[in-house]
């Protein structure tokens, strides 16, 4: 009798102690589910303009990569990124050019169109290359049409102010959203000589200020600053209501930009301030190609599992 009771004791405190195992196992999950969804975006509608000044206003900061291709846009989607450009750093980056001048718009529409078919949730913005926007206003809109049309990205980004305005204000007539970039403006490199920071003097940065409300007035819905100082950024940032996303532009903006393939360290030989390297994949690569090699030439690869 004492055995049975002791038994049943037995079996009521396994009981307990599992059911109490599975309760907090359950809030465990939940709680982890809770803070990954804070921390990687599992908010799957699209991002658009809107859903942006949203988070200018509420202060929540702006996540965008570039991509170049249909893989890399899946995953850096599927990474919870807001925007992904399809830089025409990819002049650089995929085609191994020194500038982003030569990049065509053939090219870019190309590009741009393989991104797209990966992409679920960010919104994709195009990079109108060097060429396709500066000559006249009406060639600027039958390239931005182009680009809308075949790529089926969802805005324009153009590298100018005051200069390329009545560009600018013709492609949003047509309503296609275009966002702005200042500061360093890698088309107009042969302008510069150099890809040092810039708007560092008075007079240059009062420009950029002026541009960037003149951008806004226009109807951008953002505006990318590129590798200027950071207390101008930050300047700009508070004067304007759309969102500035920065790249080398510190952290008083409304969100950031980086090269995909210098922040996965797939590129080696860049390494400005700004840039934060998240992993490095080309020793990873050459690990893993280094492998292959030896393992056809040693006969390993394939073995009997992998043929058939
Ligand atoms: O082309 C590009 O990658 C860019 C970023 C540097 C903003 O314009």
């Amino acid at each position: 009798m004492g055995i049975l009771c002791a038994n049943r004791i037995k079996i009521f405190n396994e009981k307990k102690s599992k059911l109490w195992i599975e309760n907090n196992i359950y809030t465990f999950v939940a709680l982890i589910k809770k803070n990954y969804m804070s921390i990687h975006n599992e908010d799957s509608r699209r991002v658009t303009t809107q859903r942006l000044l949203e988070m200018k206003n509420r202060g929540e900061k702006i996540s965008m990569l570039t991509a170049y291709d249909f893989t890399m846009g899946r995953i850096v989607d599927q990474g919870g990124i807001d925007i992904i450009l399809v830089g025409d750093s990819a002049s650089n980056v995929m085609c191994g050019n020194t500038t982003t001048l030569p990049i065509t718009l053939d090219q870019m529409i190309f590009l741009a169109k393989s991104v797209v078919r990966g992409v679920k949730r960010a919104m994709v913005v195009v990079d109108m290359p060097f060429g396709s926007y500066q000559g006249n206003s009406k060639e600027a809109l039958s390239s931005a049409i182009r680009i809308m049309k075949e790529t089926h990205g969802d805005c324009l980004k153009l590298e100018g102010g005051e200069e390329i305005l009545e560009s600018v204000k013709r492609i949003l007539s047509a309503g296609i959203p275009v966002m702005g970039h200042l500061g360093l403006m890698p088309q107009s490199i042969n302008k510069y000589g150099s890809y040092a920071v810039r708007a560092k003097e008075d007079m240059e940065a009062e420009k950029l200020v002026r541009d960037a409300h003149l951008l806004e007035e226009a109807g951008c819905f953002a505006i990318v600053l590129e590798k200027i100082p950071a207390s101008l950024a930050q300047r700009v940032a508070s004067e304007l209501s759309i969102p500035v996303i920065g790249i080398g532009a510190g952290a008083g903006v409304d969100g950031q930009v980086l090269v995909l393939h210098d922040m996965i360290g797939l590129t080696q030989n860049f390494s400005p301030r700004f840039l934060r390297r998240y992993a490095n994949l080309q020793g990873i690569m050459n690990e893993a190609i280094e492998h292959y090699v030896a393992d056809v030439k040693s006969g390993d690869f394939p073995n009997a599992k992998e043929q058939y």
